[in-house]
């Protein structure tokens, strides 16, 4: 039976601890990880063949200090982001909630890892500070419609590919890009897209956080993204206006179709090197 998510929560919240004994902790209270991407009887893309990588192989995160800004995280959708998301923010101590197109999905994942489960998109983003789209592309501009009136900052962790995974549906602008010029007034981040949901729960390599990328065209709801992306433990990194999300979701396929084309283990993550501070 899992802890309540209050008691996880707190006791992470009150100690200083590696981010290995947070997901420890986390584990005991929500009982299993991160859902299983391999149901039964589905052959699921390549790209969303993601396991959660191994517990060895995750290193220290920067990410403790941003514990005590707790945000009220809406995640739109419960498979490998949603779900890897969900484990990753209630773990760095948001109050969660998740939302599926299956209701009995969210209701799984949230149940796992400590976070409440909503029956509509809309109902999971009211009160919420940032709503994030971890749907499939095409669901996109129909769950904004949806969550659109609640106010909060959008995330879109979307990747518009193809059916083969071999191109962007796009053509020379951006999801995002799209997806804000049908949603007017809403405040629109890309960010998300290009960190694999294997990395969510291990957002640094040799001891280092991993870039997390963000592009739109509102300061404070950048900030929040950023912040986001903080407290679960990549570096955020500004990528500048939306017009930068083209870039952003060309830096995903470039991971995806480099793991493809490599047999890779979907764990590959984007940092810079050299001097960017
Ligand atoms: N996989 C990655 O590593 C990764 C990394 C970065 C970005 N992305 C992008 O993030 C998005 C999600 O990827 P994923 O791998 O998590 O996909 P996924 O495993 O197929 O999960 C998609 C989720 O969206 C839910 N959903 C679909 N339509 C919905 C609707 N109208 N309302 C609410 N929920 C809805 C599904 O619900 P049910 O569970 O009920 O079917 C499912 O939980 C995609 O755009 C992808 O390109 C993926």
């Amino acid at each position: 039976m899992p802890a309540s998510r209050s008691s996880c929560a707190s006791s992470v919240a009150g100690s200083r601890v590696s981010t290995r004994t947070i997901w420890s902790q986390a584990r005991r209270c929500s009982g299993v990880s991160q859902r299983g991407v391999f149901e039964a009887g589905v052959t699921p893309p390549i790209y969303l063949t993601l396991e959660p990588i191994a517990p060895s192989l995750r290193t220290e995160s920067s990410n403790l200090n941003y514990l005590e800004a707790v945000m009220r995280v809406a995640i739109i959708g419960a498979g490998n982001v949603g779900a890897g998301l969900a484990e990753a923010a209630t773990t760095a101590g948001h109050e969660v909630t998740v939302v599926a197109a299956h209701q009995e999905n969210a209701v799984e994942v949230a149940g796992n890892v400590g976070a409440k489960a909503a029956a509509t998109a809309a109902e999971a983003a009211q009160g919420a500070d940032v709503v994030v789209l971890a749907v499939p592309a095409g669901a996109a501009a129909g769950v904004l419609r949806e969550v659109k009136g609640a106010g909060a900052v959008v995330v879109d962790a979307t990747n518009p590919l193809n059916d083969t995974f071999s191109d962007l549906t796009t053509g020379g602008t951006s999801h995002a890009e799209q997806l804000a010029a049908g949603a007017p007034g809403v405040k629109l981040v890309k960010a998300f897209n290009t960190v694999f949901a294997s990395r969510l729960g291990a957002p640094s390599e040799d001891g280092r956080p991993l870039d997390g990328f963000y592009a739109g065209d509102d300061d404070a709801a950048k900030q929040v993204a950023a912040d986001l992306l903080a407290s679960l433990g990549f570096r955020p990194v500004d990528a500048g206006s939306l017009r930068m999300a083209r870039s952003l979701e060309e830096l995903a396929f470039l991971n995806i179709s480099l793991n493809a084309r490599n047999g890779w283990t979907w764990q590959s993550g984007w940092r810079l090197a050299g001097p960017t501070a």
